[in-house]
């Protein structure tokens, strides 16, 4: 397997200290949590998403274990402003805070709470079971561009994540990078139900939710190998990663830098397993794999 040598990781505007990035989602609903995370070898940390109203989120069950992956449909619980104190112990650490909102306006005012603490920003216009959030507006490219304008005014960096369950992703792609994106991230859930024989009726309490975990790694694959073609902005992979062999082979299809979510609901400890085996003192440069495989 290819080895890379180890460094800070510049991406999409913040300086990683290694190309493993905490998904959005898994235990970032705590300052404490995300501290635990980067001292267990994160690179970098995306918050829980945060948005413009307190929210409890969709009735459960909101997670359902499979064999290869999650399903989850959780409803964007969040404490909205008040996470803001949450943060103050985690200052000039790579954290990176997922926001979302239902317009342009909603997104800049939720980015405004949080300037001066956050090292980038993450649009969750991507979620694709939260009703006039997430996919319902990430679908549209007026809208993700309109939406990263508005936070990149911020002045601080703008990660875009997107949604799969598109037609043409890279559309979606160009238009984050239009509106002043420093960094796409690809892919959050694919849209996905289960049913539960016994009781007739789909096991999550919302019916549909949100599959990721190894079922998904081939379609994020396919997704950052054609944004990679699409987009000159950084792009950051995102599901089902959970083996190096997993990095190396999203970095191949272009990817700077990967996130790690379901690998972590299995395995807390999965950074430094997964670093032990994709770093070493006379690894390779890392800029010469990504995209390679693009011949
Ligand atoms: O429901 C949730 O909180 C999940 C969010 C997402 O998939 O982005």
């Amino acid at each position: 397997m290819v080895v890379l040598k180890t460094g800070p990781v510049p991406v999409g505007g913040v300086v990683l200290e290694n190309h493993l990035v905490l998904a959005a989602g898994v235990l970032g609903t705590t300052g404490s949590s995300l501290a635990r995370m980067l001292s267990l070898g994160a690179g970098g940390v995306v918050t829980k998403s945060i948005g413009p109203v307190p929210k409890d989120g969709h009735d459960g069950p909101c997670l359902a274990v499979l064999d290869d992956g999650l399903l989850n449909a959780m409803g964007l619980p969040n404490p909205s402003q008040d996470f803001v104190a949450e943060l103050a112990p985690l200052a000039k650490k790579p954290v990176v805070i997922s926001i979302f909102g239902g317009d342009p306006e909603e997104f800049a005012a939720v980015a405004g709470w949080f300037a001066g603490t956050a090292a980038a920003f993450e649009l969750n216009l991507s979620c694709p079971h939260a009703e006039g959030y997430g996919a319902a507006i990430g679908s549209d490219p007026a809208l993700v561009e309109a939406c990263t304008r508005a936070v990149a005014q911020t002045g601080l960096p703008v990660w875009v994540k997107l949604t799969p369950n598109v037609t043409e992703i890279t559309g979606i792609g160009r238009a984050a990078e239009k509106g002043g994106a420093s960094a796409i991230v690809a892919i959050n859930t694919v849209k996905a139900m289960r049913i539960s024989t016994e009781l007739r009726r789909p096991v999550l309490g919302h019916g549909f939710g949100g599959l990721s975990g190894p079922a998904v790694f081939p379609v994020a694959v396919r997704c950052v190998y054609e944004l990679y073609e699409a987009c000159r902005i950084p792009i950051i992979g995102c599901g089902g990663v959970s083996t190096a062999d997993n990095v190396i082979e999203m970095m191949m299809a272009g990817a700077s830098a990967v996130e790690i979510g379901s690998a972590v609901y299995r395995d807390v400890k999965i950074f430094e397993t997964i670093k032990a085996s994709l770093y070493a003192k006379d690894g390779i440069d890392p800029a010469g794999i990504v995209g390679c495989a693009h011949g």
